[in-house]
């Protein structure tokens, strides 16, 4: 297939050898998959091979464009890319997108931890439009130390367990996970688990620390963001506007095609100058809408917590545009950086230019292949 080799997608394989497991991490955007594999040795995650492949294609439609494909089409798209990339294993952890859950911030009552379980779903079942049969839930309760108050008669409360407590509660409708396994299966992928996107690019981006963070994760369909505290995850939000918006109003806004309009906003971005002044605008206008939704999340928290943010970390294949971080640097008004998963694994030295320019598109991919390397020994 032609698309493989174009441009748009990659697949780069290297360091085999026989000796370690080896395992996958696969993530399954909208406009594209993305797959990583990785082995460890002498106790580092050491990175065998990695590949990209635009979904566009298999729809009918252009590269960079959402799709929506139906599970044959998208284990075709699989099959091609981890052929492609030269996988040598079918051990595996698999992304799932954040549009298929529902993810909620629940108090429930003190209780006994056996009873958590049954309380937890029956609070759940308030936030959740669905049949409680028709859906996987799942939750982690949040540390209290990291509940905003200092009260000695809360402090004591809590070690007594008479306090209640914050749980972050996520539902994944059924049909979606057997959509995956369906998947999976058709490919031969052995994955050991199903993992929501955000905690897959967490892993990948966020260093230890007891600082506030903010993960923006701009596809092609949406922008994500998440708020992470001491690695717990404290708030998420999609902003239903993605790179794939910039597109077609660059097409609309400047009479190109989709292809031109893609063409043109990834090799300009808003570094085009005076010469392109109008399609600086239309980038801007969208970006602007973006950061104005995260600044109002942001902000939403830092006031519920008391809390600043110290950072965000940019991820997606829609932060690759240029100019992105001198804009957003403006919008935040705080540090803005690359998110570098290529970072937590063991690369050659000579392909380290390639690794931090596609680092952000591949945050949640390395997260999964990580946690699943974890799984090992
Ligand atoms: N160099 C670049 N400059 C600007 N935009 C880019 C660049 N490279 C990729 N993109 C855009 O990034 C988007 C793809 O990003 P990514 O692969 O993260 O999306 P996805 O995971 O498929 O989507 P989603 O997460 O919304 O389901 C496309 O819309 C594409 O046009
Ligand atoms: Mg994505």
């Amino acid at each position: 297939m032609d698309f493989l080799n174009n441009i748009f997608s990659s697949a780069t394989s290297f360091l085999f050898s026989k000796r370690g497991q080896s395992v996958i991490g696969v993530d399954i955007g909208s406009s594209a998959i993305k797959i990583v594999q990785i082995k460890k040795k002498r106790g580092r995650a050491v990175l065998e091979t990695y590949g990209e492949l635009a979904l566009g294609p298999y729809a009918g439609t252009e590269v960079g464009r959402s799709t929506n494909l139906p599970k044959e089409k998208l284990a075709e798209a699989l099959r091609d890319i981890l052929k492609e990339a030269k996988t040598t294993t079918m051990q595996s952890g698999i992304a799932l997108p954040l549009s298929s859950s529902l993810i909620s911030f629940i108090t429930i009552p003190p209780v006994e931890e056996k009873q958590l379980a049954e309380v937890i779903s029956l609070e759940a079942r308030k936030y959740i439009p669905v049949p409680m049969n028709e859906i996987m839930l799942d939750y982690s309760i949040i540390p209290q130390e990291d509940s905003p108050t200092d009260d000695l008669d809360v402090q004591s409360a809590k070690s007594t367990g008479k306090h209640p407590q914050d749980v972050l509660v996520i539902a994944i409708h059924n049909e979606y996970i057997n959509n995956y396994q369906a998947i999976a299966t058709a490919v031969g992928l052995q994955p050991s688990f199903y993992e929501m996107e955000l905690f897959s690019s967490v892993r990948a981006v966020v260093d230890q620390g007891i600082q506030s963070v903010v993960v923006i994760d701009m596809g092609a369909q949406a922008t994500k963001l998440y708020i992470v505290e001491r690695g717990i995850l404290r708030a998420s939000h999609i902003i239903n506007r993605g790179s794939q918006d910039i597109t077609l109003a660059i097409s609309k806004a400047l009479a190109l095609t989709v292809v031109e309009a893609e063409n043109l906003k990834r090799s300009f971005g808003l570094s085009g100058g005076p010469e392109y002044k109008e399609l600086t605008e239309v980038i801007t206008v969208n970006l602007d809408y973006i950061f104005y939704e995260s600044n109002a999340s942001i902000l939403n928290y830092q006031k519920k917590y008391k809390k600043n943010v110290s950072k965000i970390i940019l991820t997606g294949g829609g932060v690759l545009l240029k100019g992105f971080t001198d804009l957003a640097k403006i919008s935040f008004q705080t540090e803005v950086v690359y998110a570098n998963p290529f970072g937590k694994l063991e690369t050659p030295a000579f392909l380290a230019e390639q690794f931090s320019v596609a680092g952000p598109e591949f945050a949640v991919a390395i997260g999964c292949a990580l946690r699943r390397l974890s799984e090992i020994d």
